[in-house]
């Protein structure tokens, strides 16, 4: 019904990693697709974007927040262990005794939530669905290592479900993966029950993200590809067939070599990370808003989504707009 976006004001470029880290524009650019990214002010959490996106998706929808009755806020970022951020939203968009929970699947987080959020509709246990994909990774990211400071940028993205009158538009299908035994390709150690905070966590930077780049690259583009034929083959559509492919912006290699593979029709893949590089389960809702609001979707229109992440995760919903 509705799509959202809210990103920081504050852009950081290439050149300005150039004097942070031992990195160069031509590196980033080549080896990534990255340009530039939206990085949080010190005092601005996830909900100072996830809110504003889930405002601008309602206010697409034509809604208000009183009608939603389950806020979904998919991130591993959010404003605190708990509450879930998504509790934050439902009470400051007014959705009065919704259902709100955190999913954390990482990257792969806003498909994950949008299967989820498809089910209660259709099985009628939720009549409006606000679905948001949030990250703050910045505050995660260790600003010293080369090998992850460049790649990340934080941001928000929203939409709102409501049950199709007719089923011939809407979410056609989901399709969800995980294999735990790939979890240490990245992962976040500290702050969780395993090492909780302290100084010692401080002290190895165990409160930063890591991550194997380049093991995790290539399981991205096979698993990229295999579950978006999946879900496109259990809804009987050709690769021919998708309109928008919009997959999870890691790297612009990668989203080649899946587009090439799916062989998606040229110009049909949607590419933003130059602008706000991998914003993990805010990419694609922010990707989706784009295309919306510049009118590039039509009603119709068959819009391919597939993620990947840490887990390791991976997924792909369908929609026919
Ligand atoms: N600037 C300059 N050099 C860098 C660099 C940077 N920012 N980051 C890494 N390098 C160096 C490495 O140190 C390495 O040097 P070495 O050969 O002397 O050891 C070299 O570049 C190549 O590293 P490698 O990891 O093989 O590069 P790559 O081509 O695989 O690109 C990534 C690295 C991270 C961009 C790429 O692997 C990637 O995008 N992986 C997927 C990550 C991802 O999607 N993660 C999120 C999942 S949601």
């Amino acid at each position: 019904m509705g799509t959202g976006r809210a990103v920081p004001d504050r852009v950081l470029t290439n050149a300005e990693l150039e004097k942070m880290v031992d990195t160069t524009d031509e590196w980033i650019t080549e080896r990534t697709g990255i340009k530039e990214r939206r990085i949080a002010a010190p005092d601005e959490s996830l909900s100072d974007f996830a809110l504003p996106a889930a405002e601008r998706a309602l206010e697409s929808a034509g809604i208000s927040g009183s009608e939603v009755d389950m806020v979904i806020c998919a991130t591993v970022s959010p404003d605190m262990s708990f509450p879930a951020t998504s509790t934050l939203i439902q009470d400051r968009i007014g959705a009065t005794g919704a259902a709100a929970f955190d999913l954390s699947a990482a990257c792969t987080g806003f498909v994950y939530a949008l299967g989820i959020a498809a089910q209660f509709l259709e099985t009628g246990w939720a009549r409006t669905a606000l679905v948001v994909g949030g990250e703050v990774l910045s505050k995660i990211t260790d600003w010293t290592d080369r090998n992850t400071c460049v790649l990340f940028g934080d941001g928000a993205g929203a939409v709102v479900l409501r049950a199709a009158e007719d089923d011939k538009r809407g979410v056609l299908g989901v399709a969800m993966h995980s294999d735990g035994s790939l979890g240490d390709l990245i992962y976040l150690p500290g702050g969780g029950s395993q090492h909780p905070q302290s100084e010692s966590v401080l002290d190895q930077s165990l409160n930063f993200l890591k991550m194997k780049g380049n093991e995790t690259f290539k399981i991205a583009v096979r698993s990229l590809a295999e579950v978006s034929d999946e879900v496109l083959s259990r809804n009987r559509l050709s690769h021919g067939e998708v309109d928008w492919f919009i997959p999870h912006q890691a790297n612009r290699r990668i989203i080649d070599a899946v587009g090439q593979r799916l062989e998606i029709r040229e110009g049909r893949t949607y590419v933003n990370i130059e602008r706000y590089g991998n914003t993990s389960a805010a990419s694609i809702p922010i990707a989706l808003d784009e295309l919306n609001r510049d009118g590039k979707i039509s009603p119709g229109d068959v819009v391919l989504l597939s993620a990947f992440g840490s887990g390791l995760t991976w997924g792909a919903g369908l929609i026919r707009w």
